[in-house]
């Protein structure tokens, strides 16, 4: 059959003047021009036979008379977006990249990359390398190895900055960013805009330039501008990093390699650059990163008992609506606007309303100042915005989201007013942060419509949309709640429904070992320290005074409500569980948080941003501690880290063992994107996976010998048996499918 292929392929190609250098590059001469077309879907990404492909090319281009210039172009979606990551941590086969580039640039018949889509990283070097670039409007150029733990590897960072100056290069390679087609002219990193037909353009874009003197096209050959203001670039780069990448090494690393290509020469800066980075892909940084990368990919291949991604189609989505403008609502409307999508707002009294699209306008004019979203598109927003206080407006829109208080009484009657108006093929959302969909579904006739999209708080700007599917909710509908994540820029993980479903349920142990460690000893101060050098955005206590310590005062009561019991200043136990009231603590001093100017911390003033610690907190602290007569001990930084984030952990793995989700992965990107963990760690799991679970599963012992009366110590079933057979991370999910079947 092969046989039969390659013969087929040199005939095909001696007709059609075509050939394959190999399967993954295209070379065909068309006039005086030889093209070499990627073709490796779907982002044709630079694995090893584009790379021998790309150099192959060119080498036979050199050799044939005929030929008086080349076009480098991708086939189907894009310019080549970049290095294959598949490949990295795998043994290296040459060619590799920097060869190709450097026979590209030796190349004495002018190089033309043609770009379209996405030309990224390698993608990016390999345009760097030809000695002319040309790209269609739509297109897009960046470096965004950073986001993977990485630099610019095959000569981005020594050579971006010779056409771009330091400034724009270190600032495009710290960030990552992806940089439009028309801003990219302006760099000075394409040459040319051209519209209509790729190809045709590029054919002639070739022709032109047969013939021109090259030196001069060479990077390589050329300085970097500006090499004077080197130290003050490099300061004001550095002091951006510092302030937006807390934690992360290669943005870092990328400064420091472009500094490189202004105080070394060419082929020295080539050699940093490589000293550069490899030591950030040996680093630990790198490996959490990618496996986000791909662990966010992985997300949206969802499975439920009654379908997948595979077989479930989801509804279209033309028109939607969100009941309730409360913050939540409004933020979330806001989402759906900023798609292009036209909300219906609904509220039950005109001042509530008009609160809610006030609030709308301040978040898009926010957006806008901050360059996140265009004026053109918050101009459009308000023209999709249809608020209302009628319940009949809402019979043809194809999604409801019901955002209103988190109380199952309010929430059915939501349900049961939208089942009387909506059309039958609609799709029913909640936004609810912990209560069953069932409970909710059972409102309507119609439960297998009804569906969780829990929003994180603020909405407009939390990635992470944790979709939850109840007993009888349809896979249609889950395909289309799946796909709404995609359409609203959001990373969407399903689960199924349980109490706090996946991500509550698993902070609930985060959150609740910081109050028993400041019960025993530690200062909120210090939790809050550890969790911030670990790389939480911010500690535990400081979340606590941002939602308000009113909103946990007010859960646990509902909690021992649901318990038919009572908590006073003397309860030590809930439900059989140890308890600590220091919160209650500081709500009867009205100490509620950011919202009263004090709450575990001082604020300069009501609403204040700036926490400091102050005597009354403390003092509540240590008299709470006097009238429990426990004696304050010393705390490790350690014993704080393990006994939130290994409890935590314990949590993941029942989550797993119960079904609530499908893999290690979905958990990672939950509180990647929904509480901000950060992405270098590349997750609880993973970070889990990195500690090794032997050691997790006898630290989990250890606590619940030493730290009784807290359910979330129980080791779950699921990790010890990972950890007794040593099952390493890549084979945890088919162990999980299998623990499942069990149940
Ligand atoms: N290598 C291998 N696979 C890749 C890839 C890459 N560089 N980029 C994307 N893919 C895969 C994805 O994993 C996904 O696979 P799946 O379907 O099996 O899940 C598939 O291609 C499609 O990707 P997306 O779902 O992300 O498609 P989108 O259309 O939404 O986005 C994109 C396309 C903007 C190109 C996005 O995939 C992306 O940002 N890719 C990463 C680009 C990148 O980081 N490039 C630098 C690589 S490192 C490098 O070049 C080092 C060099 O300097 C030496």
């Amino acid at each position: 059959m092969l046989e039969v292929q390659k013969q087929l392929w040199h005939y095909l190609g001696r007709f059609l003047c075509i050939s394959r250098a190999n399967m993954s590059v295209d070379y065909s001469v068309r006039g005086s021009v030889a093209v070499l077309e990627v073709n490796n879907p779907p982002v044709n990404a630079l694995g090893h036979s584009v790379r021998h492909g790309l150099k192959s090319g060119v080498e036979q281009a050199a050799r044939d008379n005929k030929v008086k210039s080349i076009v480098i172009i991708g086939k189907g979606q894009t310019f080549p977006a970049g290095a294959d990551i598949r490949e990295f941590g795998k043994a290296s086969k040459d060619p590799w990249l920097v060869e190709v580039g450097h026979t590209i640039e030796a190349s004495l018949k002018p190089v033309v990359a043609a770009i379209h889509g996405t030309c990224l990283g390698g993608g990016l070097e390999i345009a760097l390398f030809s000695h002319f670039r040309i790209a269609v409007p739509s297109s897009r150029v960046g470096f965004p190895e950073v986001a993977l733990g990485l630099l610019p590897g095959a000569g981005g960072t020594q050579r971006l900055s010779r056409l771009t100056g330091l400034q724009v290069a270190m600032e495009m390679i710290y960030s990552g960013r992806h940089v439009a087609s028309k801003k990219a002219k302006e760099y000075g990193i394409i040459d040319e805009i051209v519209t209509g037909d790729l190809m045709t353009a590029a054919l002639k874009y070739a022709e032109s330039v047969q013939g021109r003197t090259l030196n001069e096209r060479r990077l390589g050959h050329k300085a970097v501008p500006n090499t004077d203001s080197v130290e003050k670039y490099t300061s004001a780069a550095m002091a951006q990093v510092k302030k937006k990448y807390k934690g992360f090494e290669a943005p870092v690393a990328c400064v420091q390699a472009v500094r490189a290509s202004a105080e070394l020469p060419y082929l020295e800066g080539m050699e940093r650059e490589r000293e550069l980075f490899n030591h950030l892909k040996a680093s630990g940084q790198a490996w959490a990163q990618q496996y986000a990368f791909f662990a966010e990919r992985a997300v949206s291949r969802w499975e439920m008992p009654r379908g997948s991604y595979k077989t479930a189609k989801p509804l279209p989505v033309r028109s939607t609506a969100v009941v309730g403008a409360g913050t939540m609502g409004s933020g979330i409307a806001v989402c759906l606007l900023s798609a292009g999508l036209p909300v219906y707002l609904l509220e039950q009294n005109d001042k509530f309303l008009q609160s809610g699209v006030k609030m709308i306008e301040n978040i898009m004019a926010g957006s806008v100042k901050l360059g996140k979203v265009s004026m053109e598109t918050a101009k459009k927003a308000a023209t999709l915005l249809k608020p209302t206080l009628n319940y009949n407006d809402l019979k043809d829109v194809d999604l409801v989201i019901e955002a209103v208080y988190e109380d199952l009484a309010l929430k059915r009657e939501v349900f049961s007013g939208l089942d009387k108006v909506c059309k039958p093929s609609v799709i029913l959302c909640t936004n609810t942060s912990t209560i069953d969909i069932d409970r909710i579904s059972t409102a309507t006739s119609r439960p297998d419509r009804v569906v969780g999209t829990h929003f994180f708080a603020p909405a407009y700007h939390m990635r992470l949309l944790e979709n939850i599917y109840g007993t009888k909710t349809s896979p249609e509908a889950v395909a289309t709640v799946m796909k709404l994540g995609k359409t609203i820029n959001k990373v969407a993980v399903l689960v199924k429904s349980c109490e706090g479903f996946l991500a509550n349920r698993m902070n609930g142990p985060f959150n609740t070992e910081a109050t028993f460690l400041v019960e025993e000893g530690a200062s909120p101060q210090e939790v809050d320290q550890i969790n911030e050098d670990f790389g939480m955005p911010i500690g535990p206590f400081k979340v606590r005074d941002l939602s308000g310590t009113d909103i946990s005062w007010r859960i646990n009561r509902e909690v021992a409500k649901a318990l038919g019991t009572t908590i006073t200043k003397e309860t030590r136990f809930l439900g059989g569980n140890r308890y600590c009231g220091l919160n209650d603590d500081f709500f009867d001093k009205g100490r509620y948080g950011r919202k009263t100017g004090k709450g575990w911390y001082l604020y300069e003033k009501v609403g204040g941003k700036i926490p400091t610690v102050d005597a009354e907190s403390e003092e509540i602290i240590n008299n709470y501690r006097q009238r429990r007569q426990i004696s304050k001990r010393k705390i490790t930084p350690q014993e704080i880290l393990e006994r939130q984030f290994y409890s935590c952990i314990n949590e993941g793995f029942r989550i797993l063992e119960e079904g609530i989700c499908n893999t290690p992965e979905e958990i990672d990107i939950s509180w990647i994107y929904g509480f901000s963990y950060p992405k270098y760690r590349g997750g609880p799991m993973f970070y889990a996976s990195q500690i090794g679970l032997k050691r997790i599963y006898e630290r989990i012992c250890h606590y619940h010998e030493t730290c009784p009366y807290s359910i979330h110590w129980v080791p779950s079933r699921l990790l010890k048996k990972l950890a007794e057979n040593d099952v390493p991370f890549s084979q945890w999910s088919n162990h999980v499918a299998k623990s499942k079947s069990k149940m």
